[in-house]
């Protein structure tokens, strides 16, 4: 599948990260995790201490931090102003800050850009990539060949995700995982929705190698 694009939305820890990095290793693609990106430049504006409830001036510095993505699927990268922050995006202050600086138009319309030059370079080879988000399939991409809308209930996704957080408390988790669902969902601008021609994959009793099949099969039959 050599330039195929694989567009993966949902919500809130639906399991699409490990499914996107594991459908990109199984296909030999690239993988872009672009929740990683609004994390990063939510954790820029944490750092440099700005309101990120205030839209004016998030939206004053949103083209200031210069942020780098790699599409490994084994060993994806994020680097902010050339420091790596992958681990300092996925900390509770960022994950109560990110769905209000995701809201922000000046930052989509800046991260935006940025993905559609990862996913087809203006000045050079491309080859396929999955691509991970919310408003993929609906607005960076709506072109893409395969596009998938991948949920599950929300008790198994906070039970899953606390696993993954070393045995945090279940319950704050759902209560955090559903906040962000409520903000994405509800924006004005590029709103978590399932995009026309996407394929709802739920995932809430299957495992991750059940989902990966699913995906995996989805775009042989398309490509
Ligand atoms: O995918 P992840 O949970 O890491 O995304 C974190 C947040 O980034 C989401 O809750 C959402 O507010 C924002 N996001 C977005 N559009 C995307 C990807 C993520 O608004 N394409």
């Amino acid at each position: 599948p050599v330039n195929v694009v694989v567009a993966v939305d949902g919500t809130s820890g639906s399991g699409k990260s490990s499914t996107c990095r594991a459908v990109a290793d199984r296909l030999g693609l690239r993988y872009l995790d672009t929740g990683a990106q609004y994390r990063a430049i939510t954790w820029w504006m944490l750092d440099r201490g700005i309101d990120v409830h205030d839209a004016a001036a998030v939206a004053a510095r949103a083209g200031e931090p210069v942020l780098v993505s790699g599409t490994d699927p084994l060993a994806p990268t994020i680097t902010v102003d050339g420091r790596d922050v992958s681990v300092e995006i996925r900390s509770d202050e960022v994950n109560g800050a990110v769905s209000p600086v995701s809201a922000v138009p000046e930052v989509r319309t800046r991260l935006v850009e940025l993905q559609r030059e990862l996913i087809a370079p203006a000045d050079g080879p491309r080859g396929g990539i999955v691509v991970e988000g919310r408003d993929i399939g609906s607005v960076v991409w709506p072109q893409a060949e395969v596009k998938v809308y991948l949920t599950a209930d929300p008790a198994a996704r906070a039970a899953r995700r606390a696993l993954e957080n070393g045995g945090a408390d279940v319950a704050a988790t759902q209560e955090s995982l559903l906040a962000r669902d409520k903000i994405d969902s509800g924006r004005a601008v590029a709103p978590l929705t399932m995009a026309d021609g996407a394929v709802h994959v739920d995932s809430t009793e299957l495992t991750l190698d059940e989902v990966v099949d699913v995906v995996v099969g989805l775009v042989m039959e398309r490509v």
